[in-house]
């Protein structure tokens, strides 16, 4: 709900199930923040009172915006956004250069409109409601010196706790202005000593989470890489240091943006807390000529005083209802066999068929062809750009590949990585001037490839003509879309020397367009999106792909780390995660097949083996997997997820929204010798229900626990694990409960 006060000034409250977002508009014209938290309901403009800034005088040492009384000192308040130059010296939302070269602005609130829809973005994309109705408040404010106008938009999605903000500058001004930042979200916060929760990385290693203390000072998260990165995801949370798991104040914020992205959290001189999101300012610099306009991307916060999990569940939804979209929003995602780490580039379409064969057998509805099937691709150094089929290893092309599969039973699935090129390529021999680089200047290499200039038109046009062609010459349903290095030498041979500020913005502009308009034109298609696993896992690929690799290490005890890193801002139904053979290519580390199975079943489960040299045991082992899965697919990708232990044992468990049925995971990284005696503890169950509680071991190789418990019991009690192995004896009581094992509990209500 959206409510508006008006008295001498107005105030507005944005209301969901359990958060009020409270502000108002000073005097000055200003905004004042006032409250973000626990949802609470005050009647009249006079009960907002009790929330202001109480001044009554003028601390030495800052500047005083007017003679008004009290005096107003931008520096000490709460402020809905901060334009620069007028005493606010905190990180600011924007910063402008105007035509006489100051770098002065200051908005002012001119009006408010309330509505009940939600209109898409002009440029980027934004979250969305299926039958289109969304409240939300546009405020438009009005720096009257230099003739520019911001509107700040707010959407209220009350179901999921979560409100997105979004701005939009406009130059209605008679001269050009340049555009050194625009971000998307200012959230500022009376008090400090919040905790910090980021999520960094790098390739095999996405989503390590630290927490680090902020009394003082700023800390700044953010991505120069041209993509959101692995480096640094734009998800990250604030919260009480206190805060657990299940307990205490957190405010999870995320960023619907694809590129360089900025994220900081300052405490300032007084005590107060700012916390900024969006585009990374570094190395921006649009030009915005009069009567044209900027959107700053699309940014979501949601509190929660339950925890960390409060906040993962409310994002989980958020993503699943309002940022996932089309024909596969619901749709349980294929079980799929992926070519790569089975035979990386080297292959033909016997070899395809007879390990597309292998995983028919086992229940693999899907058949993915990875990287090498076009040009003269037989390694990473040539024919990016080129995307004819090679014929040499496909005599029948995609569509005689397809074909085959299909008399096998199986869907066909392609990878390609439109927006690159080798240099050893047709395309790039064309048009050199496609590539981003600096005219005449050497330029670094990435994977021996470069990046296509997406801020060309031309470029955007030729890669939505290339991939039609592609993805209509054969019956294909699932497409990988790659992305394996991120930008150097970042120009545009497209844009003149002063727009260059502007590349890598209208790069992912160009990528979005491209996106969109190949998604539209192939719904039935199911997107995958990548970038050497996860070096562009975020809301702007989720808004047009429903899914995403999520890493390119398929060790399971290294995917438990990171598809956790993930859960605290992403569902499982957007993470993709393989079974990949033992010893696992980027670790060497062995782990049991179980272990690999139970990971991977947490996401959206594929396989990437040879699967021709299975023993039979194994073979039976993993039919039984994927046989399990599909029967509890609709658990796995859809139930609520929550964390429970986390550290040696990853404790976790999927709930289906009605809690009739729940599958439950506990691994442990190392044993511990002589800790014999082990619990699971079940999350997200219907206290007062009473469920069968039983081990989905499918190979029946373990210990097999069968029991009728009631859901409060499974919650606060646990159950008892039969025994471990203790270091002496062993007898057929005894669960082996090695390193890197774990286990698949099930639980249906009756
Ligand atoms: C990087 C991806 O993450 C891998 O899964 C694989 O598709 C390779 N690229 C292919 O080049």
């Amino acid at each position: 709900m959206i409510r508006r006060f008006d008295g001498a000034q107005s105030a507005f409250h944005l209301q969901t199930a359990g958060t009020s977002y409270l502000f108002r508009v000073l005097p000055t014209g200003h905004l004042e923040q006032l409250y973000y938290g626990k949802r609470i309901d005050p009647e009249s403009m006079e009960e907002l009172s009790s929330l202001t800034e109480k001044r009554s005088f003028e601390p030495g040492g800052v500047i005083r915006y007017d003679t008004s009384t009290p005096p107003l000192v931008l520096e000490d308040i709460c402020l809905e956004l901060s334009s620069g130059g007028k005493g606010d010296i905190r990180e600011p939302f924007l910063e402008l250069v105007h035509a006489d070269g100051s770098r002065t602005s200051d908005f002012l609130f001119e009006k408010a409109e309330i509505s009940e829809t939600k209109s898409p973005f002009e440029t980027l994309p934004g979250s969305c409601a299926e039958d289109g109705r969304a409240e939300r408040l546009t405020i438009i404010l009005r720096d009257r010196e230099y003739g520019l106008t911001l509107e700040l938009s707010y959407c209220v999605w009350a179901d999921c706790d979560c409100i997105t903000r979004s701005a939009r500058l406009v130059n209605d001004s008679g001269e050009r202005v340049e555009v050194e930042r625009l971000l998307s979200l200012q959230l500022d916060l009376p008090d400090s000593g919040y905790g910090v929760t980021c999520f960094h990385g790098a390739w095999v290693r996405e989503m390590d989470r630290d927490t680090v203390s902020l009394p003082a000072g700023k800390f700044a998260m953010e991505s120069r890489a041209g993509a959101s990165s692995s480096r640094m995801n734009p998800f990250f949370l604030l919260h009480d240091p206190r805060a657990t798991e299940d307990n205490g104040t957190a405010m999870g914020f995320n960023l619907i943006y694809s590129g360089n992205h900025y994220e900081a959290v300052e405490v300032n001189a007084y005590g107060k807390t700012r916390v900024v999101t969006g585009m990374n300012p570094q190395g921006f610099r649009w030009l915005l000529g009069p009567g044209e306009s900027l959107e700053a991307p699309e940014a979501v916060m949601c509190w929660s005083d339950r925890g960390f999990g409060g906040v993962s569940r409310n994002m989980h939804r958020f993503v699943r209802e309002h940022i996932v979209r089309g024909e596969w929003k619901r749709r349980p995602r294929p079980v799929l066999l992926n070519s790569w780490e089975a035979s990386y580039f080297d292959f033909t379409e016997d070899t395809l068929l007879s390990l597309a064969g292998a995983g028919k057998e086992l229940g693999v509805e899907l058949f993915v062809m990875d990287d090498g099937w076009f040009g003269e691709r037989s390694d990473d150094t040539r024919s990016l750009g080129d995307w004819d089929v090679n014929l040499r290893k496909l005599p029948g092309g995609l569509k005689g590949l397809s074909d085959k599969l299909r008399e096998l039973g199986l869907d066909f699935g392609l990878w390609v990585e439109p927006e690159m090129v080798n240099v050893n390529s047709r395309l790039y021999e064309a048009h050199p001037d496609w590539a981003m680089a600096i005219p005449g200047k050497p330029h670094a290499e990435g994977r021996k490839q470069r990046v296509l200039d997406l801020a060309n038109p031309a470029v955007q046009d030729f890669l939505i003509g290339k991939m039609t062609e592609v993805f209509s010459s054969a019956d294909i349903r699932y497409v990988k879309w790659d992305f394996n290095r991120i930008f150097s030498d970042v120009y545009s041979p497209s844009l003149p020397p002063e727009r260059q500020g502007e590349t890598a913005h209208r790069y992912m502009l160009g990528f979005y367009r491209v996106m969109e308009t190949l998604t539209a034109r192939f719904p039935h298609i199911l997107f995958e999106g990548c970038a050497s696993g996860g070096n562009r896992f975020d809301l702007g690929i989720l808004c047009y792909f429903p899914q995403i690799w999520a890493s390119d290490n398929t060790d399971a005890l290294s995917r438990a780390r990171i598809q956790e890193g993930y859960s605290f801002g992403y569902p499982p139904s957007v993470i993709s995660a393989h079974v990949s053979a033992s010893p696992n290519h980027q670790t060497l580390r062995i782990t049991p097949e179980d272990t690999r199975f139970h990971v991977a079943a947490f996401g959206l489960l594929g396989y990437e083996l040879d699967l021709r040299g299975l023993s039979e045991e194994e073979k039976r082992a993993m039919s039984e997997e994927i046989r399990l899965y599909k029967a509890w697919r609709e658990v796995f990708q859809f139930g609520d997820f929550c964390r429970g232990r986390s550290g040696n044992l990853h404790e976790w468990t999927c709930v289906t929204p009605d809690k009739s049925r729940a599958a439950g995971m506990l691994l442990q990284e190392l044993t511990k010798p002589n800790t014999q005696f082990e619990r699971y503890f079940a999350k997200g169950l219907e206290p007062g229900a009473r469920y069968r509680f039983y081990s989905g071991d499918p190979g029946g190789l373990y210990e097999r626990e069968d029991t009728v418990a009631s859901g409060e019991s499974l919650l606060s009690a646990g159950v008892k694990l039969a025994p471990g192995f203790g270091g002496t004896g062993r007898d057929g009581t005894i669960r082996l409960f090695l390193d890197f094992s774990s286990r698949l509990y099930l639980m249906e209500k009756i």
